[in-house]
């Protein structure tokens, strides 16, 4: 559930009309509502608690450090890919305990700052990750804290672009590798291995793959077990999927209480990592429509938005709701495709959308912009990244500046 809502005929963020953030503050325009961001927190804090489990927000998917601010409040820590994230997490003022890192390819860089900064656990994604994480934990006299990303290898529901776990996957360990390395990494004095990390995709709505997964990690840390490695965490990698369509995703409790039963079963304490769940709906990508083309029997909005700002559509063929601002219900209704500027076929926001009539000037939005929205925007076509503006009821902040093409330039 979210706070973007029709009033009248007009499409509202919280208690702010869209025009006015469009006027305001030019478009296209991330606007997120607050206290859209504040419920989702609560639910997931709420199912959770029973599990005891640490909860790390995927900076990947939203990396606007007011989120993240809000999300430190909330006691969410934070899970980094990069040098980037770290700093940006230790910016945000997270404590070390609450990070995590993943990666299947971390430079020394990378490493160095998170050893340094003794962080939780790094997820070690290759026997060589490990050495180079070892080495330089050697170097700087820290003992790192270390689980392997170990692949379940199970088929998952999703977009093969974001499912991971596979054994073909450029992640992780294969299963059937991953005992000799917990063995190899039991032996190396600079470094604990104390948990065992999964991430089988993304967007996946139903429980049992996440069940699945675990019962074979149980299978395998029983194993462990009898080798005298013992684990004390397991992370169960990112959330469950969203509601973008006609989605039905598992109810939260569902998901907290599998993942408690599950999981207890292979370390006591639980991490998890989940992204889209808890930012994917709080936010909507605010466009004008530049003009509405007709070309042979086909019909197109072309909107100041495009895959420069929002890639789900191009790169996984994402769904993402369509809705005009204003309702006009006397308008004729048609079939468009919503499309950006981008010089690239695959520029499409969402194709075959039942719209009322829109003309030039008028304004529309994609929803569930929350998550891999911004943080995957590029500079494509040199063109400046959107800004971003976070509602709080009937107050409005800039939260991230429109990017000045003369700076780019
Ligand atoms: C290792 C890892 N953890 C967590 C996540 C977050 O996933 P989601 O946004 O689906 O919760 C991702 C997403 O790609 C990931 O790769």
């Amino acid at each position: 559930m979210d706070y973007f809502n029709y009033a009248g005929n007009e499409l509202f963020a919280e208690k702010i009309p869209m025009s006015f953030l469009a006027e305001k503050y030019g478009t296209p325009l991330y606007v997120y509502s607050k206290k859209t961001l504040l419920r989702h927190l609560g639910e997931i804090k709420r199912a959770f608690r029973p599990t005891g489990a640490l909860i790390c927000f995927a900076y990947k998917a939203n990396n606007n450090i007011e989120l993240l601010k809000l999300m430190n409040k909330e006691g969410i820590g934070a899970d980094c890919v990069s040098l980037g994230e770290l700093l940006l997490a230790r910016k945000t003022g997270v404590p070390a305990h609450k990070i995590v890192m993943n990666g299947n390819g971390k430079t020394n860089e990378e490493i160095k700052l998170a050893v340094k900064m003794k962080i939780k656990m790094l997820n070690a994604d290759s026997v060589e990750d490990l050495l180079n994480i070892s080495r330089i934990a050697n170097s700087l006299k820290v003992k790192a804290r270390i689980s392997f990303r170990v692949n379940p290898e199970i088929k998952v529901p999703t977009h093969p672009h974001i499912a991971t776990g596979l054994k073909e996957s450029k992640f992780g360990l294969a299963y059937d590798d991953a005992f000799k390395a917990y063995q190899l990494a039991a032996s190396l004095p600079d470094v604990d291995v104390c948990g065992i990390h999964m991430h089988i995709g993304s967007q996946i709505t139903e429980i049992e793959p996440f069940e699945d997964a675990l019962k074979k990690l149980a299978v395998f840390s029983k194993k462990l077990n009898g080798a005298g490695i013992k684990l004390k965490y397991i992370n169960a990698g990112g959330g469950l999927g969203v509601k973008y369509h006609s989605e039905i995703p598992e109810s939260l409790d569902k998901y907290a209480s599998v993942i408690k039963k599950y999981a207890l079963k292979i370390a006591p304490k639980i991490i998890i990592e989940p992204g889209r769940m808890l930012t994917a709906n709080t936010a909507v990508l605010l466009m004008r429509v530049i003009l509405n083309k007709n070309s042979g029997r086909k019909s197109f909005i072309v909107a100041d938005g495009g895959m420069n700002d929002i890639m789900r559509p191009s790169i996984y063929g994402a769904y993402h709701e369509i809705l005009p601002v204003k309702i006009f219900s006397e308008r004729e209704k048609k079939y468009y495709d919503i499309v950006g500027p981008i010089c690239e076929s695959g520029d499409v926001l969402a194709r075959k959308r039942l719209l009322g009539n829109m003309y030039a000037g008028e304004l529309l939005v994609l929803r569930g912009a929350g998550a891999y929205g911004y943080s995957m925007s590029s500079n494509y076509n040199l063109r400046a990244r959107p800004a971003e503006v976070l509602v709080d009821g009937g107050r409005d902040v800039l939260i991230r500046k429109r990017e000045d093409i003369q700076k780019l330039i």
